[in-house]
């Protein structure tokens, strides 16, 4: 597996880094995972846009404008020309003594590589969720490495036989552990509005930019534990969970939402991100 580290393509297990650096030390930076659909990224700017927004935000000095180039190679690099994958990006705020304050002086740490995914046939499934208590941190705009709170949440989930967490603060829905959350009711689709409660999906934005071309109403409100059962479809979006329908939304052993069949406006929105996809 070939990864560039620092300016320099390399194999994984020649590419090393500090004991020091802050990205392992603190989770001090920052990720972005981006899909690509036969060798072609797919709203490869957004993403990067909102890498740079992350940096600024932690004040993290890196010129993202050379990443383009690299991560063309890096298709290219994993043997993934005219396949399905995804490259992940991170960023740390590189190498210094262990003071939790920002260096004066450190060099960003940049890791760049394309694995494969198999992003063919999420318009098949359906999958059930786990409503857990969202108590990550007040910054979740802020793509940052420090996933702990992430990992525990889903692997609750997964450890229980569920595919993804539905997020609640305060009773409040607001994303799951690694995706976006949607709901549709009387054909009208709700989701969670941007802020510092969620991630800003990219997949989330395509989706909402599908609604509007196709006229469906979309509405970015929360929507409580509570409505749960008031809805007719609910769905997952995001780079590698593309547009995924829910089939059961659990809490505390109780399905809150049961849907067997694959909603409509789900259907309609999972033929359209094919068709721009593909
Ligand atoms: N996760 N919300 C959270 C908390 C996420 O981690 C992600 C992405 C999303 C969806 O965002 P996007 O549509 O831009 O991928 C929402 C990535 C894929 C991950 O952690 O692997």
């Amino acid at each position: 597996k070939r990864v560039f580290l620092n300016g320099e393509w390399k194999n994984a297990e020649e590419a090393k880094i500090s004991v020091f650096d802050r990205g392992f030390v603190f989770g001090d930076g920052l990720y972005e995972v981006i899909p690509f659909y036969n060798g072609k990224f797919f709203l490869k700017e957004d993403h990067l846009n909102r890498l740079s927004y992350g940096l600024k935000e932690i004040n993290i000095e890196f010129e993202i404008d050379g990443i383009n180039d690299v991560l063309l190679k890096a298709i290219r690099e994993a043997d993934l020309d005219g396949s399905d994958g995804a490259a992940y990006i991170q960023v740390t705020r590189g190498v210094a003594p262990r003071i939790h304050s920002y260096p004066s002086e450190s060099k960003p740490t940049v890791l760049i590589y394309a694995f494969p995914v198999v992003l063919e046939g999420f318009e098949e499934k359906s999958v059930d969720v786990l409503v857990s208590e969202d108590y990550r941190w007040h910054r979740c705009d802020i793509k940052s490495t420090s996933l702990v709170a992430n990992v525990a949440m889903n692997n609750e989930a997964v450890k229980n036989g569920f595919h993804e967490n539905v997020l609640h603060r305060n009773g409040v829905i607001t994303e799951g552990s690694h995706s976006s959350v949607f709901f549709v009711r009387n054909k009208v689709v709700y989701t969670h509005p941007n802020g510092k409660f969620i991630l800003p999906g990219i997949t989330r934005k395509a989706t909402i930019d599908l609604c509007r071309a196709n006229n469906i109403q979309i509405i970015e409100t929360p929507l409580s534990i509570d409505q749960l059962s008031t809805v007719d479809e609910v769905f997952l979006t995001g780079t590698t969970t593309q547009i995924l329908a829910v089939r059961s939304v659990v809490m505390n052993g109780v399905a809150r939402f049961k849907q067997n069949q694959i909603g409509e406006i789900t259907r309609i929105l999972q033929q359209e991100l094919i068709g721009k996809t593909r």
